[in-house]
């Protein structure tokens, strides 16, 4: 087993959290080159199946969700910033199965076990946050993964389905010795509504210590600025804190305010991002997907929604150039 990176940094850890159709490699790349490593300590790949990836037929459909470029492996090295594949499922044999094959084809410095999802389409599947109605399973699937890891394994989760039940589940959980639990203050029927409840994570954090496991408690919702975040990790306990949506409103997040970055910085990481993103994925992803991240480069700046506005009619990278040299002139 390797050394368990998570105890590794300074505290509190700042980690991008994982995010379908927006933490792929190639935005990892782009938030990993403007961040300070002293900020941004781990990354998450997007949440793949651990039934797709089993399957012969499957596995083709959802590894690219593992991809790393190798530009972003560069920046990893060079900043000392870890790498964590998140999986999900329902099987503990799959879950065995998948991590052996990440274990020994990939390079990873963790597994994540989705257990947050609140997606009715996969909580009906048993998946995700379903498994928090299912405790003895979710412990099967941890202890699998963990048996067929050589790499730390961590777990993320909200605090309930449809009612509050933290520190039961929590309890569970830590039976199982994960090397990290983080822990979104909101249960699975909230989706993304109301606020976050940091006093629940705090629980999690007081439940641990009362255990005195060394399983380390990451709090993750609502964090929007890295201010707010070493607040909360303060003011709550927690060893880590998660960043979701905060990138949506600052792609400098970890580093620096965005009101410092002239609409040309802003622009030029549009274009970084955009075609990268084409370089990477060719036809195989929807250039459609490049228009939520169209919205955070274009704010906050005299002419930034008519830019945006045009930008969102664009269908292929020339477009976007074209945009952009209208801009400049
Ligand atoms: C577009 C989007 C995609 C997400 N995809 C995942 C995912 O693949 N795996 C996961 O564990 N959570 C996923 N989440 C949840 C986030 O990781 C995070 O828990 C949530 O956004 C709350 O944190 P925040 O308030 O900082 O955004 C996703 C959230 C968003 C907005």
């Amino acid at each position: 087993m390797a050394d368990n990176f998570w105890h590794t940094f300074k505290k509190p850890v700042f980690t991008l959290a994982p995010m379908e159709d927006v933490t792929d490699t190639v935005f990892r790349e782009i938030v990993l080159g403007i961040s300070n490593p002293d900020y941004l300590n781990v990354l998450f790949s997007e949440f793949m199946s651990t039934d797709g990836f089993c399957h012969e037929i499957g596995r083709p459909k959802v590894s690219h969700r593992l991809l790393v470029n190798d530009s972003e492996r560069k920046l990893l090295k060079e900043k000392n910033v870890k790498i964590v594949a998140q999986i999900w499922g329902k099987d503990p044999e799959k879950f065995y199965n998948a991590t052996k094959v990440i274990c020994e084809e990939y390079d990873f410095d963790g597994i994540d076990i989705n257990m947050g999802c609140p997606v009715k389409k996969i909580v009906k599947q048993g998946g995700c946050s379903a498994l928090i109605g299912q405790p003895e399973l979710a412990k099967e699937i941890i202890l699998a993964t963990k048996e067929a890891s050589d790499i730390p394994v961590s777990v993320k989760t909200r605090i309930g389905l449809s009612k509050v039940v933290t520190e039961e589940w929590i309890s569970h959980l830590l039976d199982t010795n994960p090397a990290v639990i983080t822990v979104h203050g909101r249960i699975q029927k909230q989706q993304s509504e109301g606020e976050a409840d940091w006093d629940e994570v705090a629980k999690a954090v007081k439940l641990r210590n009362d255990r005195g496991s060394d399983t380390l408690i990451h709090g993750n919702g609502d964090v929007m600025s890295l201010e707010d975040g070493f607040i909360r990790a303060e003011k709550y306990g927690v060893e880590g804190v998660m960043i979701g949506r905060g990138i949506f409103h600052n792609p400098w997040f970890f580093n620096m305010r965005q009101s410092e970055k002239t609409p040309e910085e802003r622009l030029a990481l549009l274009w970084n991002h955009a075609s990268l993103f084409v370089n990477t994925w060719g036809e195989g992803k929807n250039f459609a997907i490049l228009k939520r991240f169209f919205k955070i480069y274009t704010n906050g700046f005299y002419g930034a929604a008519q830019i945006r506005a045009k930008l969102m009619e664009c269908n292929n990278l020339d477009n976007v150039g074209n945009v952009l040299d209208s801009f400049k002139e």
